[in-house]
């Protein structure tokens, strides 16, 4: 493992005074589309080789090699659609709109370059309706990028044009889901499509689209530049490359650090955002709320795409830790969690319809004092039915909201426990089997 410094956030200095836009000709003059020309050199299959090669993995949350992705286009079949997704909508998330707010073109320059190796003939990048400033970034620097010919030309060898727009969502968590963002795109309403097919076979308007998320595409410029070797030479051997971390909640500094995949959780904490406010850690979210908890013995966690199974976490997530310190109520952090789970949830699959709204209400008494000493098994039943099989529902918000309730409940049982009282009438306990629910 060996990190050398910042790559996606080369020209975001640390120092908030002294931080900028960088506009075209600022991009330019610090090696800005040197990518680009290297990428056009090759054969567009030569960088989808590269890609695979450099094990760049999706930074959108699920964490699928994005090369093996591209693959899965099906050959000859025109037009095709690059979607980026910039939802970002899960608290605790807000790394994409870091690097946007300061460096549109490196998004640029990585999804030119997508769309040279893919042949694709129109970008749409999917923003977040709560994102008015990064839209009008992107605006701006697509309108400097279709001025310096790197849009709205055909791509080296071919007939194919490729144009680049700005989509802007209307606010909807779910429409960060992949086939919910292509619902929506289509100016549908965003419900996640039952798959397959796949967004590569049929995606955007039917036809094949690639779907990647804004840190994902930005690693492409510079793994053009220096080549797979260099990317694999950080992080671990199954979490390649440079990560964006966001740091928020109890911590002295929050904010987008960058690093390799694997650092240890404590050494982003202590190193990097100032460490643990207002008492001892305690717990940590690792990355976006659906993730689930890692307890107060994880505090070291590697953070990197093997996090899932060596931590009992769902997985790293989009790498936005969430760090709460030993002051913090986790009955009442769990509710808030999950009441953002009910609300978003779109309500097609009746396990996460139901369940996100039934472990709302179970989370609500519990917090009002009028919890059942059987709402713990409860909640356990209701967060496992929801993903008891794969397939169970369309989407993963469901396993988002029951991966978030079992691991708070596995890892701290006792905090929860101690709030569930035994019912009584007249002085007398009633036995929870005697209860109804
Ligand atoms: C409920 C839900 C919300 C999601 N929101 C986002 C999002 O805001 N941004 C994102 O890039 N991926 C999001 N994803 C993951 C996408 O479905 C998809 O995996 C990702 O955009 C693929 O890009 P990548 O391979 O580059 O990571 C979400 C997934 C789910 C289930
Ligand atoms: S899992 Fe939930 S959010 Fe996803 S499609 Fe089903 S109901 Fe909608």
């Amino acid at each position: 493992m060996a990190f050398a410094g910042p790559v996606l956030l080369k020209r975001i200095p640390a120092d908030p005074a002294q931080r900028k836009l960088y506009r075209w000709a600022d991009y330019n003059a610090t090696g800005g589309y040197e990518g680009l020309k290297k990428a056009q050199s090759m054969p567009p299959e030569d960088v989808i080789k590269l890609v695979i090669e450099s094990g760049l993995r999706g930074r959108g949350g699920a964490g699928f090699p994005c090369g093996t992705k591209w693959t899965f286009l099906p050959k000859d079949v025109h037009p095709r659609y690059l979607a980026v997704n910039f939802d970002e909508s899960e608290p605790g998330t807000f790394k994409d709109r870091y690097l946007i707010d300061h460096d549109p073109h490196v998004l640029l320059e990585g999804i030119a370059i997508a769309a040279y190796a893919n042949r694709i003939s129109t970008s749409y990048i999917y923003i977040r309706g709560e994102y008015h400033r990064q839209a009008r970034v992107l605006e701006e620097a697509i309108a400097e990028a279709y001025a310096h010919g790197v849009f709205g030309g055909k791509h080296p060898g071919t007939d194919i044009i490729h144009n680049c727009y700005v989509h802007r969502g209307a606010g909807a968590y779910i429409c960060g889901e992949e086939t919910g963002l292509l619902e929506s795109l289509e100016g549908k309403r965003g419900w996640p499509r039952i798959k397959p097919p796949f967004p590569a076979v049929a995606g955007a308007f039917a036809k094949p689209t690639i779907i990647n998320n804004v840190e994902t595409l930005s690693c492409l410029p510079a793994i053009a530049l220096h080549g797979a070797a260099w990317f694999k030479s950080m992080g671990t051997p199954s979490s390649a490359g440079p990560k964006l971390f966001g740091v928020s909640g109890h911590v002295h500094r929050p904010g987008v650090f960058e690093n390799e995949l694997g650092i240890k959780m404590s050494v982003l904490i202590e190193k990097y955002a100032g460490g643990v406010k207002g008492g001892k850690y305690k717990a940590a979210i690792p990355g976006g709320v659906s993730m689930g908890i890692l307890g107060t013995d994880q505090y070291d966690a590697a953070l990197d795409f093997d996090i899932g199974k060596k931590y009992n976490v769902l997985g790293l997530g989009t790498a936005g830790v969430i760090v709460m310190n030993d002051q913090t109520d986790l009955v009442r952090a769990l509710r808030n969690i999950v009441r953002f789970f009910a609300h978003e949830s779109c309500g097609q699959c009746t396990p996460c319809r139901e369940g996100t709204a039934w472990m709302h209400k179970i989370l609500n008494r519990i917090v009002a004092g009028l919890g059942k000493p059987r709402d713990f098994d409860l909640l356990m039943e209701v967060a496992f039915s929801m993903g008891a099989m794969p397939g169970t529902t369309i989407c993963g918000l469901a396993d988002g909201a029951n991966w978030a309730v079992r691991t708070f409940l596995q890892k701290f049982p006792e905090e929860f426990k101690a709030r569930l009282k035994p019912q009584q009438v007249g002085g007398v306990n009633i036995t929870p089997v005697a209860v109804a629910v």
